[in-house]
């Protein structure tokens, strides 16, 4: 058997840079009640969400992509060049085929670093994260941009009052490249399959395409609705509530933490009231600054995580070295925590 050369990386991998995009428009909940029937006050008091921002036709998910991850290339102080992968974690890119990454990348000037998307929901910037660190240690990249992005305002049903008042557009974006101490801790992640239809998406496109009046559902004026983002959404409450609480606590213990040792907490920017109960629940001290985004940013899936994260080190509610835990779940339904050291 021919003796094949190990491959050799970086003793550990860190977080460098960070950077978020939010779309101009911003959008308050009276816009939202122009559709369904609710009120400000349910909507701050259900979800905490105030305002969201929609993305206009220029703000595309590779515009705003390019625009994130190009802040986090500036922040973590290294060419372009020398990025070696590019993932795209994104539900709403709309065509199949490429992916959206290679003309990001492309865009970015990274030359012929290698790029892909994937689809793993409100985790996908969990998911990334740690394909990232893998590639750095493993010594396949020298840096890797991981991007967060999403439009889910084209995927959004505004007749839908269960989640017209729910989601955001926005991109965030980190730069992940080689350190001497260990600054991204063991990921615990998962998925749950047998509850994959409690979010998902109302049609498949193959069925939006037929176009069949009689099994699609309709809007008010009788037209095929395009297909949006549905979910039963106590069911994802509870589990949200209980079970990645208890995630959390794992991706702590994994890093040999306790909460005392924290100074953030970056949960995915679900709703503010599955925030605050998975605070209650794994006890964090109130030293932890806890990112409270959804408010004004809503919930844009994938870029939820690293959009809060920009914005903490941003208003200076977060610094450097900070040590923090992320801990994004979502549609499939998927999972994925760890600690980070902040760039
Ligand atoms: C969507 C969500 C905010 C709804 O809050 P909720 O407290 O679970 O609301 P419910 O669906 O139980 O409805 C409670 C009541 O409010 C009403 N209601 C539902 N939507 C409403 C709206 N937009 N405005 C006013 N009232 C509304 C319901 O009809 C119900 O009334 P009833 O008590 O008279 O029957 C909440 O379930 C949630 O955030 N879930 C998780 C969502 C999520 O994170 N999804 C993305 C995956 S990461």
């Amino acid at each position: 058997m021919a003796k094949i050369k190990p491959s050799k990386g970086a003793p550990y991998a860190r977080i460098l840079g960070v950077g978020g995009y939010r779309p101009t428009r911003v959008v308050p909940n009276e816009v939202i009640l122009e559709k369904i029937d609710s009120s400000d006050e349910w909507i701050r008091s259900r979800s905490g969400i105030e305002t969201r921002h929609w993305a206009g036709p220029e703000e595309t998910v590779a515009a705003m992509s390019v625009e994130a991850a190009g802040k986090a290339i500036a922040d973590a102080g290294i060419d372009a060049s020398r990025v070696g992968a590019v993932v795209v974690s994104t539900v709403s890119h709309f065509a199949q085929t490429p992916a959206i990454a290679t003309t990001i990348a492309d865009r970015l000037g990274t030359g012929k670093a290698a790029a892909f998307d994937i689809s793993a929901g409100c985790a996908g910037f969990g998911y990334g994260l740690t394909l990232a660190k893998g590639m750095i240690v493993e010594g396949s990249a020298e840096y890797v941009v991981v991007i967060g992005v999403e439009r889910l305002s084209d995927l959004t049903d505004l007749e839908d009052r269960a989640t017209a008042f729910l989601f955001g557009d926005g991109a965030g974006a980190v730069v992940v490249g080689p350190s001497k101490e260990p600054a991204i801790g063991p990921t615990v992640w998962g998925s749950e399959g047998d509850k994959a239809t409690i979010i998902k998406q109302t049609v498949s496109w193959d069925r939006f395409h037929v176009g069949d009046v009689n099994e699609l559902p309709l809007d008010s004026e009788g037209n095929i609705k395009f297909p949006a983002i549905t979910q039963e959404g106590q069911a994802v409450f509870r589990w949200a509530v209980f079970e990645m609480a208890k995630v959390a606590k794992e991706a702590l213990d994994a890093a040999g933490l306790s909460p005392d040792d924290l100074d953030v907490f970056i949960p995915h920017q679900a709703n503010v009231r599955i925030i605050d109960s998975m605070v209650k629940t794994l006890k964090l001290p109130e030293h932890v600054t806890v990112a409270r985004d959804i408010r004004t940013t809503g919930n844009t899936s994938a870029a939820s995580i690293p959009l809060a994260m920009e914005r903490l080190l941003a208003t200076g509610e977060a610094k450097s070295g900070d040590t923090a835990l992320v801990i994004g779940f979502g549609a499939g339904l998927v999972y994925a925590a760890t600690v980070v050291t902040l760039p």
